[in-house]
């Protein structure tokens, strides 16, 4: 069974229960600035587990391209990579738990005939401080079925991870409740970290059992949640059934929903019965061609392999999504895959600018089932040639950097008779090494990695100073870990009420100034807090205050018909060929968008934009009088409005 089997098999299973296949959404998140890209099936679905309706039904499924930027360090070892399909299927307010947990039964056992005494299960134990009790049913509608297939399946209350590696497992024990920590999700993580207006809800995943022996290095004893390798996680079940209210409690969601996620890797590893996912068909080929151009062999290599496969991988997915690699947010992590590409490709020895023709083998992989990979060949192939030369440049700059810094050091260290003189006849004998703030600088100005410093040093007769050179890395990456939290908080934010209540105004007040300034005028930029609304917007000139009081009076009276805010999903082709839909950014959305319409009661559209939403349902909703407190320039051609709900 190939990746692409497993994949087709999975969406076809749904379809049967009903569900409605639908494609994956970009890696860019749509509409949605503050974080960089999708990282979990259910990230585009956050407004339906919230209470919109979605425009095919309650039910839906797809494959969704995901992008881990935390993990590209990671990736070398037999189970992790940047980037990774999700396959997902969601019940909006639908079918609950004991469906749920019979279908993917079901699936993993007669679909993909996996072994059922190879899975493991682990259920959610209670979070006290939230307030959410034990979940009492999953573990018994899974060891129901287990049952049927002549299993006993004992289950186990473990607790934290920690008293997992100290009780490890009992005969017969297959299904196992753990803290929040580990079986409640959101995308936050555990309870006491979720902003207000966040969904999240206990859940169940799927264990594989590789067979494999434990490592000691871990913990005492081996349980479903430990790191050693033998249990693979291949999916989760998240009973997505509340929300977290302002002051922290939590509250029930109108509807229950059911938010799942596989990665589908994995899931094929586990049809494979072998841990290494870089043995899965998707990425042996990519493997099996780096053998060729390389002469070399995987196994002896592992870890250049891996890189090389995930990140070109994961680079043509970028691409293909209107990524180009650059220096800032998503662009430099297009950079950052590509030039470790280069790097590693270097060690084994391949020729320079074949990167493109591995990239041809990825598209030729993927593009029966993401056909913006057909459409994007050539423009994929070209920027990573461009992107592989102009490194190749940087590298030579970083040479002569190199050979700078050791000559200061053959310079300033020569010391003769006590004496520290410049004497260029001699050798230097006494210090021989790159100090951590060389090797630091040749790494983040010059894009040398450690390894590549390490080597040039070897070749003459430096030692770097790796222990300093890694402390200094630590603080790096904690720095920009910090920044990435900071930014994915930000998202996070964004569903609480009020700020729903503006993401409805700012189309409204588009819609207005358009209707008073000309068809011009097109979101530059959007940036909405609890407190206010931030709006960039392409128009060449300051705008008086005599318009602006009339865009306020203008959105006010929609606000006031009590009208409401539909959503109609359509083919982009669709939508940007229609001349009433407004919308920027195109090229940032998949090839099915959604429309928010807003109405009057009696029927007058206000405003059609293409957006991720979310959305209020009916203009009543909207608390306050919109007030707009200042228009200024914001850069050449765009102006900015600052403007609120005033109580
Ligand atoms: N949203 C869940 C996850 O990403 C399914 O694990």
């Amino acid at each position: 069974m190939t990746g692409n089997d497993i994949r087709k098999k999975y969406l076809d299973f749904m379809a049967k229960k009903g569900h409605a296949v639908i494609p994956s959404s970009a890696l860019v998140p749509e509409n949605d600035p503050t974080t960089l890209f999708t990282g979990s099936g259910m990230q585009p679905m956050v407004p339906y587990l919230l209470g919109e309706t979605h425009p095919k039904g309650t039910r839906v499924t797809d494959s969704q391209k995901c992008f881990r930027a935390d993990d590209i360090e990671e990736v070398g070892d037999n189970r992790h990579t940047t980037f990774f399909e999700m396959l997902g299927n969601w019940s909006f307010g639908d079918y609950f738990k004991e469906e749920q947990i019979s279908w993917m039964f079901e699936f993993l056992t007669e679909e993909l005939k996996l072994d059922p005494s190879r899975l493991y299960i682990t259920t959610f134990g209670g979070d006290e401080t939230a307030g959410i009790p034990l979940d009492e049913d999953a573990p018994k509608f899974w060891q129901a079925l287990f049952a049927k297939q002549g299993i006993e399946a004992i289950i186990a209350n473990i607790g934290s991870e920690a008293d997992g590696y100290q009780r490890g497992m009992q005969e017969g024990e297959r299904i196992f409740s753990y803290e929040s920590k580990k079986n409640w999700w959101s995308r936050a993580g555990v309870p006491s970290n979720m902003p207000a207006g966040e969904p999240g809800g206990p859940d169940s995943e799927m264990f594989y059992d590789f067979g494999t022996e434990h490592d000691k290095k871990w913990g005492e004893h081996c349980h479903p949640n430990c790191d050693c390798g033998r249990f693979v996680e291949i999916g989760n079940n998240v009973f997505m059934q509340y929300v977290k209210n302002d002051d922290g409690t939590f509250t029930e969601l109108k509807n229950k929903n059911i938010d799942f996620g596989g990665g589908l890797e994995r899931i094929a590893a586990a049809v494979n019965n072998n841990s290494d996912v870089f043995k899965i068909d998707l990425l042996w080929k990519v493997v099996e061609q780096t053998q060729t151009l390389s002469g070399k062999k995987y196994e002896d290599n592992l870890e250049a392999f891996r890189v090389i496969t995930d990140h070109i991988r994961g680079a043509v997915f970028m691409i293909g999504d209107g990524i180009a690699p650059g220096n800032t947010e998503q662009g430099y992590f297009v950079r950052r895959l590509l030039r470790r590409a280069v790097r590693f490709a270097d060690v084994l020895g391949i020729p320079a600018g074949e990167l493109k023709n591995l990239a041809e083998s990825v598209i030729s992989t993927y593009e029966s089932h993401y056909t913006n990979l057909t459409d994007q060949r050539e423009a994929i192939k070209r920027a990573i040639t461009l992107e592989e030369e102009q490194f190749r440049k940087t590298l030579e700059n970083g040479l002569k950097q190199f050979n700078k810094i050791s000559l200061q050091i053959h310079v300033e260290t020569t010391i003769i008779d006590g004496k520290k003189v410049i004497d260029k006849s001699k050798p230097p004998v006494s210090i021989k090494s790159i100090s951590a703030e060389n090797a630091f600088e040749l790494f983040t100005t010059y894009g040398f990695p450690i390894e590549l410093t390490e080597e040039i040093a070897k070749e003459k007769g430096l030692v770097v100073d790796k222990v300093g050179f890694e402390k200094l890395m630590v603080e790096h990456r904690e720095k920009s870990r910090a920044g990435a939290e900071h930014k994915f908080k930000g998202g996070l934010a964004d569903n609480s009420e009020i700020v729903v209540q503006y993401h409805t105004v700012t189309h409204l007040m588009l819609a207005a100034l358009r209707h008073f300034l000309g068809s011009h005028i097109h979101q530059a930029g959007s940036n909405i807090t609890g407190e206010r609304l931030r709006f960039d917007f392409t128009h060449p000139e300051k705008v008086e205050r005599e318009t602006l009081d009339k865009i306020e009076d203008w959105v006010n009276t929609a606000i006031k018909t009590g009208g409401e805010v539909r959503i109609d999903m359509m083919s982009k082709t669709e939508a940007e060929d229609d001349p009433t839909v407004e919308g920027s950014f195109w090229d940032r959305y998949p090839d099915e968008v959604k429309v928010y319409t807003v109405t009057g009661n009696d029927g007058t559209v206000f405003s059609r934009e293409l957006c991720g939403g979310p959305h209020v349902n009916k203009l009543e909703e909207i608390t306050g009088t919109f007030k707009i407190q200042k228009e200024e320039s914001s850069s050449a051609g765009v102006r900015r409005i600052k403007a609120v709900l005033q109580k």
